[in-house]
């Protein structure tokens, strides 16, 4: 059977090139009734478990590079009032799954750490209440370091929390002055010294290439103390400048933003560096220390793309709470309102705020594994994917962008299987579009390679 490519249900207009965190991709989420929801959610099936992501949209200062659903609150009242409600969203939905067993926990925003001791704890017990904490499940948290303290670090390890990812970014004053983000070093040294006396010694630090004031001396800089931090794994994002959607960004136009080609060898002298110290590289931005679970995960076949990048985390579902939190089911993608007031409404009135998603086909799930094995490890056997999901598929509109990219030298290609060369790296995001059914493929590959935006 040879089936046509979707249309996108956007405009046919180069677009930025997706990190397909998801296939397909929050673009092509439409409006999606609660009352689906809650049947999907009812039809989980028993026996695999599941992950679950809260998502705290609120921070104490904006950092002007910030892409993240967050609002700043310089109070605590907002917080608690958001926490309460999110409570009764645990209820709502554990009442619909049951006590579903759980292997994986994130926590992230915002700024997670912006919850203090005591309400994490009381949050940490209704998950365990509502749901079957796996005993060897991973708990993880999204730090801010600035807003960390000792306390709060003691609550994350009495409530099981066994993976904390810090938000570094830059360790340069002069850059963190540009990004409206300071952060001493010593602030750092403590933060890592309260997780690891407390035993949370997985450790991740977020690095973001392509900012104002950054370069090449800067970077090394950044990754030098990083290694002195040792943490097991890091993840290196291009910043991604969005200034129509995200206003507060302009803040930093005054400044220089580093050009396509500085930020690709931004990108290649932190890899490098990153790799003479000891890490692996792990699909597109991503490096972990061998003793690393994601190491051991791609080694096994068992890593891949979600929404927080790249995951050891064996759960096909995950169910996502809090304003504009994403989840995952088997029959799609759901997510809740990113509209506080409206999240709150939807709550009080006990009906579930999910507003927008995407109900997955057969096509749907068979492609979004080609993709994320090509976002994971470089190569793809598209026809052996396609037999695994009994699918009969000819693939020939994608083989002949296929052959196009071998014949240039980003792909290589060992019997059915394509595999990206060294030269393809910078291009693997579009490279994966040929895949996306929903992607306008109005375009040639190879000039989508070299000329649409990386963001
Ligand atoms: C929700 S934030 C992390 C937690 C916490 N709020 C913090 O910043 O410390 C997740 C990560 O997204 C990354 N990030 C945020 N905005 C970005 C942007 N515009 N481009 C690339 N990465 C971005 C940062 O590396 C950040 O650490
Ligand atoms: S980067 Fe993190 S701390 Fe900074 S504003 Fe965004 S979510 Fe908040």
């Amino acid at each position: 059977m040879t089936i046509n490519r979707k249309k996108s249900q956007t405009a046919s207009a180069p677009r930025r090139l997706p990190r397909y965190t998801s296939y397909p991709t929050a673009l092509e989420f439409d409006s999606l009734d609660p009352g689906l929801y809650a049947q999907w959610l009812k039809d989980l099936p028993e026996g695999p478990p599941i992950s679950l992501y809260f998502h705290i949209p609120f921070c104490e200062k904006l950092c002007w590079f910030c892409g993240c659903f967050t609002k700043i609150s310089n109070s605590m009242e907002p917080v608690q009032r958001y926490l309460e409600i999110l409570r009764k969203e645990i209820h709502l939905i554990s009442r619909i799954t049951g006590q579903k067993k759980v292997s994986h926990i994130h926590f992230g925003g915002g700024s997670p750490t912006i919850i203090d001791a005591e309400s994490f704890t009381r949050l940490m017990d209704l998950v365990r209440e509502s749901f079957d904490i796996l005993p060897d499940a991973e708990i993880a948290i999204e730090i801010d370091p600035r807003t960390c303290s000792e306390e709060k670090v003691k609550a994350y390890a009495k409530s099981g929390v066994n993976r904390a990812s810090f938000g570094i970014q830059d360790f340069n004053p002069h850059v963190q002055e540009a990004i409206n983000r300071i952060q001493p070093d010593a602030l750092i040294t403590d933060n890592i010294r309260w997780f690891r006396d407390g035993g949370i010694t997985d450790i991740n630090f977020d690095l973001i290439y392509g900012m104002p004031r950054q370069t090449l001396e800067t970077i090394e800089e950044t990754v030098v103390k990083t290694n002195g931090f040792r943490p097991s794994r890091i993840a290196l994002f291009g910043y991604a400048h969005v200034p129509w959607m995200k206003k507060h960004q302009q803040m930093m136009d005054k400044h220089h933003l580093p050009e396509q080609g500085e930020r690709q060898a931004m990108f290649e002298l932190a890899s490098r560096k990153l790799q003479e110290f000891g890490y692996q590289a792990i699909g597109l931005d991503h490096f972990a220390l061998p003793e690393d679970s994601l190491i051991t995960a791609r080694e096994e076949g068992r890593m891949r793309r979600n929404f927080q990048g790249y995951s050891a985390d064996p759960a096909t579902t995950m169910i996502g709470f809090g304003a504009s939190a994403i989840g995952s089911l088997p029959e799609g993608y759901v997510q809740n309102s990113p509209d506080l007031k409206s999240y709150v409404d939807s709550l009080e009135k006990d009906v579930l705020p999910a507003r927008r998603g995407l109900k997955v086909d057969a096509m749907d799930i068979m492609y979004r594994e080609v993709i994320s094995t090509l976002m994971s490890v470089f190569a793809v056997n598209p026809w052996a994917i396609a037999k695994k999901h009994n699918i009969t598929h000819d693939f020939a509109a994608e083989k002949v962008d296929l052959e196009k990219l071998v014949a240039v030298g980003y792909l290589d290609r060992e019997g059915t299987t394509y595999g990206l060369t060294e030269a393809g790296q910078p291009y693997l995001r579009a490279i994966a579009t040929l895949f996306d059914q929903y992607f306008p493929q109005n375009s040639d590959i190879i000039d989508r390679c070299v000329h649409e935006s990386e963001g």
